[in-house]
């Protein structure tokens, strides 16, 4: 056949590119959700959790949850997986540095690569802000994110919500409304700028009635900070803020975005570590919270980090409850199926 010969080649409808629309049960932002929503995720968390074993294991039995994560992670990761396997869910994981991430494919390709071997649901971790977004269109599959670069980590808000609730109002899940946390108020402390740990909670806590005074050195916390919405003020004296405290919440210094920042560690560790002098006459009976890793010796000391204050292995303990929670969410919501199948087709 000559060349004049060749037939153009039939573009036919499944080859064209197309944006699917966000599955409805995607958690990409704490925006996602409405107060009912977080009530919701919370009463579930708590029935899941008390449930008989064997009986859990029904409600996600031999569904596929892939966990995909281009940054290295301890907490996130394990109790999604953990949640997973208790719900009888059947997961995979593929990590950046052992699959063909490695060889330059990319997120597209993966999801639809994950999607194409039976992914139902995705469990995102990325270091670009915004990465569920992109896996959500091209997928089409429900996707939770697990930690966006600097963007949002919204499970890790859940279960910072869960512990906080639990601590002011008892382990029964209190109703969540604008009014749950009037009168609270909840510092978070440390690298406010690089955490989206600080932000998902800056952008849920408040809308439970909780003032959060944000407090850190002005490289690590610019004053647009206190724009991100209502409830939200800086107190830059570490002091002060404990001391109209209930909840602390320190945060991590990021050493590996901190690239260009002029930083004293030791005027930091002097101005806003978290150490039992400093607890003792500021905050004595708040709640101590650290989304991890932490690094002992820098924005908390050990005696504070294991001390009666601390909720931090508490805080590991509930993101299997609420991680559970999401993905009963995820995975049968009324739109769940519709959405995968399409995808399927495409
Ligand atoms: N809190 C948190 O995201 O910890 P990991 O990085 O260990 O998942």
């Amino acid at each position: 056949m000559s060349k004049s010969q060749v037939k153009p080649r039939k573009i036919s409808a499944t080859s064209t590119p197309q944006v699917i629309s966000r599955h409805p049960a995607s958690l990409l932002s704490v925006n996602d959700l409405s107060l009912d929503d977080v009530g919701s995720i919370l009463r579930t968390a708590s029935t899941l959790e008390s449930e008989d074993a064997l009986k859990r294991m029904k409600h996600l039995f031999k569904r596929r949850v892939s966990l995909l994560f281009y940054e290295s992670s301890t907490r996130t990761r394990t109790s999604f997986e953990l949640a997973a396997k208790q719900l009888g869910a059947d997961t995979v994981l593929v990590s950046a540095l052992s699959s063909s991430i490695e060889k330059g494919e990319s997120l597209k390709d993966t999801g639809i690569t994950l999607r194409a071997l039976g992914a139902e649901c995705i469990i995102l971790r990325h270091p670009a802000s915004g990465a569920p977004y992109l896996l959500s269109q091209v997928t089409g599959l429900p996707i939770l994110n697990a930690g966006d670069g600097m963007h949002e980590h919204p499970s890790q808000a859940l279960l910072d919500l869960r512990t906080i609730l639990t601590h002011l109002h008892g382990p029964k899940a209190a109703p969540v409304s604008e009014t749950t946390l009037k009168g609270v108020t909840i510092t978070i402390c440390g690298d406010i700028f690089h955490s989206r740990v600080a932000r998902s909670n800056m952008l849920l806590l408040p809308r439970l009635g909780a003032r959060v005074l944000l407090s850190g050195p002005q490289p690590l916390l610019p004053e647009t900070a206190a724009s991100a919405g209502p409830g939200i003020e800086i107190e830059r004296d570490f002091d002060k803020a404990l001391q109209q405290s209930q909840v602390v919440m320190m945060l991590r210094i990021q050493a590996e975005r901190l690239a260009g920042l002029n930083l004293d560690l030791d005027e930091y560790k002097l101005r806003y570590q978290a150490n039992t002098t400093r607890m003792a006459a500021q905050a004595g009976d708040a709640l101590v919270l650290h989304p991890g890793p932490i690094i002992r010796g820098l924005e908390i000391t050990s005696e504070v980090a294991d001390g009666p204050q601390s909720a931090i292995a508490e805080q590991v303990r509930n993101g299997v409850a609420i991680r559970m929670a999401l993905l009963v969410r995820a995975l049968t919501s009324k739109s769940s199926s519709n959405a995968a199948s399409k995808g399927k087709r495409k």
